[in-house]
């Protein structure tokens, strides 16, 4: 079974984040590392309630689904070795952009995605913030030229969204799309 990392950071949308996690755990095993701002802004932003990671852990318990904290360095993820078949960072706030972008891995969510880069994996950064300064897009570019898919959460209207979920599914089927993975979250164009 192939095996897919997912990172959650605490930038807005982490419900796209679970959603991907939903997806990708229909078919695959899945690592999810969550950052510990990313535990704030889901209290904040879902109706997930948990006391602390451990309480969020049990809650997400599934077998294909390893779970870890950004604290915990010496999880298996944070070596070459972990053999897997991409990583998503779902979503990526532009303070781990920035680290990845300057190789500072100074935890299992930035020292994975610099494993990704170095072991030649794909890995799929979705940003979230607005504006951009010219910090932030210097630093995506310095990604792209590393052949990182940066995935910004971005709305689109050419497939008629009615709802939230419409919105969020596009997001999600066009980053899977981007791993190559199948999917028909959304009415492609033409269809
Ligand atoms: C409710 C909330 C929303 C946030 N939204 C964003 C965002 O959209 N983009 C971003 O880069 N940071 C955002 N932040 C700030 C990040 O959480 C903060 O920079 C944090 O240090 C990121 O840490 P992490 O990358 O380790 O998860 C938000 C914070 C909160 C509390």
């Amino acid at each position: 079974m192939k095996r897919y990392i997912l990172a959650i950071t605490g930038a807005s949308g982490v419900l796209v984040g679970f959603r991907v996690l939903e997806e990708l755990t229909k078919n695959f095993d899945v690592t999810l590392i969550v950052s510990e701002a990313s535990l704030k802004v889901i209290r904040l932003e879902t109706n997930f309630e948990f006391k602390d990671f451990e309480d969020f852990k049990n809650q997400f318990y599934t077998q294909n689904l390893k779970i870890y904290h950004e604290s915990q360095i010496d999880a298996p993820p944070a070596s070459g070795s972990y053999k897997t078949d991409g990583m998503f960072i779902v979503p990526c706030s532009i303070k781990t952009l920035s680290k990845i972008a300057y190789g500072f891995a100074d935890n299992l969510i930035t020292r994975t995605a610099d494993v990704a880069i170095k072991e030649n994996r794909r890995l799929i950064i979705a940003p979230r913030e607005m504006p951009l300064s010219a910090i932030h897009l210097e630093n995506m570019l310095k990604l792209a030229k590393l052949g990182v898919v940066i995935t910004p959460l971005t709305l689109s209207f050419y497939h008629k969204p009615k709802t939230i979920e419409d919105l969020i599914n596009f997001v999600v089927g066009k980053i899977l799309d981007c791993m190559g993975i199948e999917n028909d979250l959304y009415k492609r164009w033409g269809q």
